[in-house]
């Protein structure tokens, strides 16, 4: 008997830095959508009772993954086995499409698909709270995974809740194969001036947070050529926003028609970066 889950991409689409706290993490408010729903940037995660815990990679961004120890898959079925007081061996196979270091949770959604999956597999029976505290032992990402949808995230963005939906417009999403460490941005915040520290305003019911990002100038201080992404984006008609600490960048268009034309001209001028319409 075998199960499977699928881990999304997801989006910031308001990212707002407060400040830095004693432990050196920062203070975040995150509005968040989970993309389900877009195949290609979904990876999967299936699962089988085996004699020993064993996890193989594959898919189109899979190579060079480590599943050793230190894959957050295999960290958070550790934390699972911990919670349940026993080994839960069993075969993982992770197919992999979310690219790796773009900004779009790849790893955290893996490792939130792992806890759901071996929690119903090997019918562990922890709630919903006593998942979200082992998500949020694994990454600052994490939880918001086990929520779905859209998503408000306080504290380090790991103190999530739920929002009402609220609808997407036509999005193109350009990954130059950049790689950015989330370390050095958040480190180089204080090298370009923290972003006034203004969190978000209440909303009217449905609107959409203000397209924003505070760990942008950071990440391009960090890695300059993010900024031609942007630069390229925005030849387009499009609205870039840097997705996380990068270096993926999320496009807003007017319509799906103009979404398209820029796919089209970004993909003659840049065959180098990968570009997905969502
Ligand atoms: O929690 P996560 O492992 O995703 O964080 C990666 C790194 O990003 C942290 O080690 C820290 O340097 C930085 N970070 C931060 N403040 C946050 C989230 C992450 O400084 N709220």
């Amino acid at each position: 008997m075998s199960a499977t889950a699928l881990a999304p991409a997801k989006l910031n689409r308001f990212l707002a830095v407060l400040g830095r706290r004693a432990d050196g993490f920062h203070e975040l408010e995150l509005v968040t959508t989970v993309l389900d729903g877009v195949p290609e940037l979904t990876d999967i995660l299936e699962a089988e009772p085996a004699e020993a815990l064993s996890l193989a990679i594959s898919g189109p961004t899979g190579e060079g993954l480590e599943a050793d120890e230190s894959n957050l898959v295999v960290r958070a079925w550790r934390l699972l086995e911990a919670a349940a007081r026993r080994p839960l061996p069993a075969a993982l196979r992770l197919v992999k499409r979310i690219p790796h270091g773009a900004g779009l949770g790849g790893g955290s959604s893996d490792a939130a698909a792992a806890l759901r999956l071996g929690n119903g597999l090997f019918g562990l029976g922890l709630d919903d709270a006593e998942l979200l505290d082992l998500a949020a032992r694994l990454g600052s990402d994490v939880p918001l995974f086990l929520l779905g949808g859209t998503v408000l995230g306080l504290g380090r963005g790991e103190r999530v809740f739920p929002l009402r939906p609220v609808p997407l417009e036509p999005l193109l999403l350009a990954h130059p194969g950049l790689h950015v460490p989330t370390p050095n941005v958040y480190c180089a915040l204080p090298e370009v001036g923290y972003p006034s520290p203004a969190p978000l305003g209440s909303l009217p019911e449905g609107a959409a947070p203000p397209w924003r990002n505070d760990l942008t100038d950071a990440a391009i201080r960090v890695c300059p050529p993010l900024a031609e992404v942007r630069e390229a984006l925005r030849g387009t008609g499009g609205e870039p926003l840097l997705c996380g600490s990068g270096s993926c960048w999320a496009a807003h268009y007017a319509s799906s028609s103009a979404r398209d034309a820029a796919r089209i001209a970004l993909r003659a001028a840049r065959p180098d970066w990968s570009l997905w319409a969502v």
